[in-house]
């Protein structure tokens, strides 16, 4: 079947979904889901995250300069659709879904303790692709919980939250490896 074109990207999924935490100029925290990212370059180390134009994410990034991608697990499902709720500016979402804003180590913006792994991003640079904002930012510092890394990162135990649309979500079932 044909995908109608403005959904063409649900086909390309599913995608890590994350709780980007930022602060705006006066030290209110916000959180918001986001599906749309990418890694961008090892090193330097290079991320990208694309925003609508109206997302408070966006206006505290351009405040402050930083942002936290915390790693949500299939127990936050309930928390990351609250945090995707249109709260006004000022609002702290990761307080209205009752989640654990923590200091971070290298940035202003908080870390999400209840996340299983955090991603501390200084901004780098910004461009218009269409309808979304392209923030690209350079990591500072990537941590995960130790159960969940060895060798590589144990997704399925970790129960990874990967968005397909809307409310759908899936979780990584089964790890595999090329027989050569
Ligand atoms: C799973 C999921 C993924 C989302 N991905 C994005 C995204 O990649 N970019 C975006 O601009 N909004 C995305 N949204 C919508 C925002 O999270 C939502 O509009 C939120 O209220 C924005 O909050 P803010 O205005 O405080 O930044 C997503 C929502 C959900 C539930």
């Amino acid at each position: 079947m044909e995908i109608k074109l403005p959904q063409w990207y649900r086909i390309l999924g599913p995608r890590v979904t994350v709780l980007v935490s930022t602060v705006d100029k006066n030290g209110n925290s916000n959180a918001a889901p986001v599906s749309f990212i990418s890694p961008l370059s090892a090193e330097p180390p290079l991320v990208m995250i694309a925003l609508r134009p109206e997302r408070h994410t966006l206006a505290n990034i351009r405040e402050t300069k930083d942002f936290v991608l915390n790693l949500p697990q299939e127990e936050l499902i309930n928390q990351v659709m609250i945090c995707s709720k249109p709260f006004p500016q000022g609002v702290s979402e990761i307080k209205e879904a009752k989640l654990t804003e923590i200091k971070a180590k290298t940035v202003s913006s908080p870390r999400i303790a209840e996340c299983l792994a955090w991603i501390e991003c200084k901004f780098s640079a910004e461009h218009l692709a269409g309808d979304h904002q392209l923030i690209i930012g350079e990591i500072l510092i990537a941590e995960i919980k130790d159960e969940f890394y060895k060798e590589f990162f144990l997704c399925t135990k970790a129960k990874l939250l990967l968005h397909l649309t809307g409310k759908d979500f899936a979780i990584p079932g089964k790890i595999v490896h090329p027989s050569e």
